[in-house]
């Protein structure tokens, strides 16, 4: 594949390349020097049309270990702020024979529409509601780092799923590694269609939180989304009260799933708004792994323009490259 905008676009075999490159990526962070010369005279461009900290400094971060040219930009300080749309501004960094253009925008489909515009590699660091492919990878390397094979493992993954392209990723990378998945959200957040989807896609659906929790099937790891307040335009139901009585990772809760299951992990996206869909016991609790998802991060975003952009020199492996 030359660009990568759905999880869809991943074999398992892909996903299974991408989660072992990224392993011996991943060991650089304990190096002093981490820069090696993989993609030296390859150039990438973040743009950054939604604010982000996580995947834009990531993204900077995976390209510069691997000594290609990044460049970072955001709507406000380009021309779209003087109205230039997206077809223009797409072509306009294309015919700067750019490599890679990494793109997150508010539209859901923008990344795909841009890649029918452009010769550059598009990745999607997230569109809209739809998709967040790098998203997933990384909570999949992170799930693999602690439970090992994924076949059979219950995630069940909570929130406003509504609005959640982390979710959709998810759903489609965890099913691929053969785990088992439980979406939960209030009906008012729960994707209208998702019933019909959910049967060809065989995840399991539910509204009722504590029912999931307490069921027969015990929870391997559970993945809370933000509530994205930024794109309920009428104010947010259930109320944040409510939400988080119904569906917030509380310690009570918590120490339930605990009990059940000592090896529980607890993972969330970023950013967490703290006291809403997780309590800060559970965000800073022994089981959380919000800080290792972040971790790989950077080893899961340098194994995918890697695997994207090494061309030729793929044969001499991630960690050399080309040294011309
Ligand atoms: N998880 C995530 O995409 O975070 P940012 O919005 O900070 O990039």
């Amino acid at each position: 594949t030359r660009h990568l905008i759905s999880s869809a676009d991943l074999s398992r075999q892909d996903i299974e390349d991408i989660l072992a490159t990224a392993a011996s990526m991943h060991d650089l962070q304990r190096r002093e020097v981490k820069k090696v010369p993989t993609l030296r005279g390859r150039t990438v461009i973040n743009f950054f049309f939604e604010d982000s900290t996580r995947t834009r400094s990531s993204f900077e971060i995976a390209g510069k270990w691997m000594s290609a040219d990044t460049i970072n930009l955001s709507a406000k300080g380009s021309s779209t702020s003087k109205g230039e749309s997206l077809r223009d501004t797409a072509m306009t960094i294309d015919a700067m024979a750019v490599d890679a253009l990494v793109i997150r925008h508010n539209a859901s489909g923008a990344c795909h529409q841009v890649a029918q515009w452009v010769r550059a590699s598009v990745i999607n660091a997230g569109d809209g509601t739809h998709e967040h492919p790098t998203q997933a990878l990384l909570d999949a390397y992170t799930l693999r780092t602690r439970l090992d094979d994924l076949e059979g493992k219950h995630v069940v993954i909570v929130g406003d799923l509504t609005h959640s392209r982390v979710f959709r990723s998810n759903v489609i990378t965890l099913k691929k590694l053969g785990a088992r998945v439980t979406v939960v959200a209030p009906p008012t957040l729960m994707p209208s269609g998702i019933g019909t989807w959910s049967e060809t896609d065989g995840f399991a659906t539910s509204w009722d939180l504590d029912a999931v929790l307490t069921a027969d099937e015990p929870v391997d790891a559970i993945m809370m989304l933000r509530v994205q307040k930024e794109r309920m335009s009428g104010g947010y139901f259930p109320t944040a009260r409510e939400y988080t009585v119904g569906y917030g990772l509380t310690r009570e809760r918590l120490e339930a799933l605990v009990r059940r299951n000592p090896g529980v992990l607890v993972l969330h996206p970023g950013p967490m708004n703290r006291g809403l869909e997780i309590a800060a016991d559970a965000a800073d609790a022994p089981q959380s792994v919000v800080l290792d998802q972040v971790s790989a991060g950077v080893a899961v975003r340098m194994a995918v323009l890697y695997h994207l952009l090494a061309g030729d020199d793929a044969a001499s492996g991630p960690l050399t490259g080309s040294a011309a």
